[in-house]
């Protein structure tokens, strides 16, 4: 509900609202962003300043900006915080109340920038300076965030170099931590928590993209705030391009927060009677702590960022061929491993890189489309055929925005290559961007894209993007309206293919994308124990139905690791399982518990995907939980194992206190080789820890681990439901949790009672 009274304004529904007012000399002072509260509450929020802090700022005779929490600021008018936007210096951006209007749906974004869909009310408050300029303020309230966006419309009869225009800007106030998230290349999404103080701090991307160094969401929480309490406040940008927002303490207390594309090299000429859209940016707020705020942003993505056709769709479980082949296969070798696949229980084959041109390493053929007819005698159609057959759908590998010198696109168009001015060829993962800002790269993309697809009956396509670039400089963001282009021309009229983004792993984890594609390679850590850091992490802002997770090869071909195979499935199932190493090798044992995992995630797929999620407690290790329906499946993940481990607990959430549910453990088998020649202790006979009868149990021998069954009621389980006891080393126990090291535990609860 939009109300209006008084010259304040209200965005208003159950779980949340937005407050603001027209000051006297046209200032929007905000009031309020939080609870749901009454049009009249007003007087509640409005800062009080008395006189003033004595050093007044601002046109004479008016109010002291300098001191008002704002919803938008100017340069040149007594506010030394930071200013929104900026333009040709002899122009300041001074902009006035003017007027407003009320839409009962979301406005479109008219430069191809994408958007939040579905229900929404907006509110669009207009502004205008002097100088003929006009600036547009839209507030679009969905059921569990706000989004904010700006419009700039150069009305004079010049043009303007518009320098830095933010998305959106606010002055709350209160005590706040800010946590970011920050990485590189296999090592995605590492938390940085910090008080919001004076000096400020700045979340922002310069690589041209969106980037794993700096994820464009960020959290503000009070310091006290835990998973299940306090205030916590989430916020993102819809765009996959150069991010940057910003928060500072003014000495007055409040904190001021910007949200909006990088300023850095940005440069946009606006012709008279132009205009330039920003992108959206989101607000959620909670008062139930990180966990209300990341369910809360599960729900807006899940229902109002993800594809319509893919909203509540579940996603199949895959096999990706990358990490057992890579560049080396040829259709048998993939229709074998296909089989397998098959017989495990995937529906989905993907083949990734190496498919087209001469690209039989990473150094050559990228952009050149053509079915490498060595590898795929029978071309895209012949292998989808095969496939077919054996009943699994066909996905694809493509990096279409890319190109390596060493491809016959770039010995015909070098042109198409962003290359650095001074003429000095650098390259990233031996290859260089295309110009996406031009038409003809966009046509040569969107013809080829689409018409591999269709010859292969494609219904999954992984887009990958491995090179970033600061050379992109102040075209950088026409770069991204290019690419928004291709992929809408794409998969607009295909919307039933399964689009999954991908940079490197989660170097373009962001909304923009998921606008596009439901879901996107996490990392390109595949380890386990990492990349379950790495999907905790990303649970903060991103739901689970967008991470992609595959199991692959131990020992980790990046880290060495031996994870037990249990753990492995048993971390891919909070997110989208897949399966990513050479099956050939898997023994009768491995293939069971592969099979059962699958089966397994089947079950409970809906769950996994889009039940509600949550953090648990854990005394050590990490816990987490889906739930939904009378159902709660829980895992629980540790790392290093200790001699005399005490008690532990697993404490489930959002059950019904009353209500009595029944407790399983996931069945999971263990591998008889684990335990070497310690088998001598528990066979007659004695054996060679890496001898052929140890070797031969290990292929055949079933040992079930770690089961564990409990009826009572939600309160008392979630007090602390007690957990078998781990290895001792004082004997084989079935109900002991016994795979060592980088263990884990799957958890089903479950109750008939409606
Ligand atoms: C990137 C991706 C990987 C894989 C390779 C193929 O690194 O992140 O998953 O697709 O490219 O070259």
């Amino acid at each position: 509900m939009i109300q209006i009274k008084n010259n304040v304004f209200l965005l208003k529904n159950e779980n949340i609202s937005y407050m603001f007012r027209v000051t006297k000399d046209g200032n929007l002072e905000h009031l309020h962003f939080g609870a749901p509260v009454e049009i009249d509450d007003e007087d509640a929020f409005a800062v009080r300043y008395g006189v003033g802090w004595g050093s007044t700022g601002g046109p004479e005779g008016e109010e002291f900006p300098m001191y008002l929490p704002m919803e938008w600021s100017s340069l040149g008018r007594g506010d030394y915080r930071e200013s929104p936007m900026e333009l040709d210096q002899e122009i300041p951006a001074a902009f006035k109340y003017t007027s407003y209007k009320e839409y009962d749906h979301t406005v479109a974004i008219e430069c191809g920038l994408p958007q939040a869909h579905g229900d929404a009310e907006t509110l669009e408050i207009i502004m205008t300076s002097p100088s003929q300029m006009s600036l547009h303020l839209f507030y679009t309230l969905f059921d569990t965030a706000v989004t904010r966006r700006a419009v700039f419309r150069n009305e004079t009869r010049r043009s303007i170099n518009v320098e830095k225009m933010m998305s959106s800007m606010m002055d709350i106030q209160g005590d706040y931590e800010i946590t970011t998230y920050n990485g590189a290349w296999i090592a995605e999404m590492q938390p940085y928590r910090a008080k919001v103080g004076m000096s400020g701090i700045v979340n922002e991307s310069t690589t041209g993209f969106s980037s794993a160094l700096h994820n464009p969401g960020f959290i503000l929480s009070e310091p006290d705030a835990t998973e299940t309490d306090g205030v916590v406040m989430g916020f993102n940008l819809i765009y996959s391009g150069n991010h940057y927002s910003r928060v500072q303490r003014s000495n007055e207390g409040l904190i001021r927060i910007v949200q909006g594309i990088s300023p850095v090299s940005f440069d946009w000429l606006l012709g008279p009677g132009k205009q330039f859209e920003t992108p959206e940016a989101v607000m959620v707020w909670s008062a139930s702590g990180f966990g209300g705020m990341s369910e809360n942003m599960h729900r807006f993505i899940n229902e109002h960022i993800i594809p319509q056709y893919w909203h509540n769709r579940e996603r199949p479980v895959l096999y990706n061929d990358w990490e057992g082949c890579m560049f080396d296969f040829t259709e048998s070798k993939l229709i074998s491993l296909a089989k397998k696949a098959k017989e495990l229980g995937c529906e989905l084959f993907v083949l990734d890189d190496g498919w087209f041109g001469e690209r039989n390493s990473d150094k050559a053929g990228l952009g050149d489309y053509n079915v490498n007819k060595k590898k795929l005698p029978n071309g895209l159609s012949g292998l989808q055929k095969k496939l077919g057959d054996l009943g699994l759908d066909f996905g694809l590998w493509f990096e279409p925005e890319a190109v390596n010198p060493d491809s016959d696109l770039f010995r015909k168009h070098p042109d198409w290559a962003i290359q650095s001015d001074d003429g000095v060829t650098v390259l990233g993962r031996n290859e260089l961007l295309l110009d996406l800002s031009l038409p003809e790269v966009r046509d040569y993309i969107v013809e080829n894209v689409s018409r591999c697809i269709d010859e292969g009956k494609v219904s999954y396509v992984k887009w990958d993007m491995n090179r970033h670039s600061t050379a992109l400089g102040a075209s950088a963001h026409r770069y991204i309206l290019g690419l928004y282009d291709v992929l809408r021309r794409i998969f607009g009229p295909r919307p039933e293919v399964l689009l999954e983004s991908c940079s490197s792993g989660g170097n373009r984890f962001d909304l923009g994308m998921l606008c596009f594609s439901p879901q996107i390679w996490a990392s390109d850590n595949t380890d386990a124990v990492e990349r379950c850091r790495i999907q905790y992490q990303l649970s903060y802002l991103y739901p689970l139905s967008t991470i992609g997770a595959h199991v692959s090869a131990a020992p980790h071909s990046q880290t060495l690791r031996d994870t037990p195979l249990s753990t492995r499935g048993n971390i891919s199932f909070f997110g989208l399982l897949g399966y990513e190493f050479d099956l050939a090798d898997l023994t009768p044992v491995e293939t069971d518990e592969i099979k059962n995992q699958i089966a397994f995630y089947k079950k409970y797929r809906n769950l996994f995907q889009f039940g509600s999620f949550r953090r648990l407690k854990a005394a050590e290790g990490i816990s987490m939980q889906v739930s939904g329906d009378g159902t709660a499946v829980a895992g629980l993940f540790h790392e290093l194992v200790h001699a005399a481990p005490g008690y532990e607990r697993l404490y489930p959430r959002g059950l019904d206190p009353k209500k009595v549910y029944s407790v399983l453990s996931r069945r999971q088998l263990l591998n008889a080789t684990k335990f070497g020649g310690l088998l001598r202790h528990v066979l007659p006979i004695r054996v060679k820890p890496d001898g052929a009868v140890v070797r031969t149990a290990g292929k055949i021998y079933r040992m079930n681990d770690a089961v564990r069954e409990c009826d009572a009621t939600g309160a008392a389980l979630m007090s602390g439901m007690s957990l078998n006891a781990r290895f001792m080393g004082t004997g084989y126990d079935p109900s002991m949790r016994m795979q060592g090291d980088f263990s884990s535990n799957i958890y089903v609860i479950t109750t008939e009672e409606t």
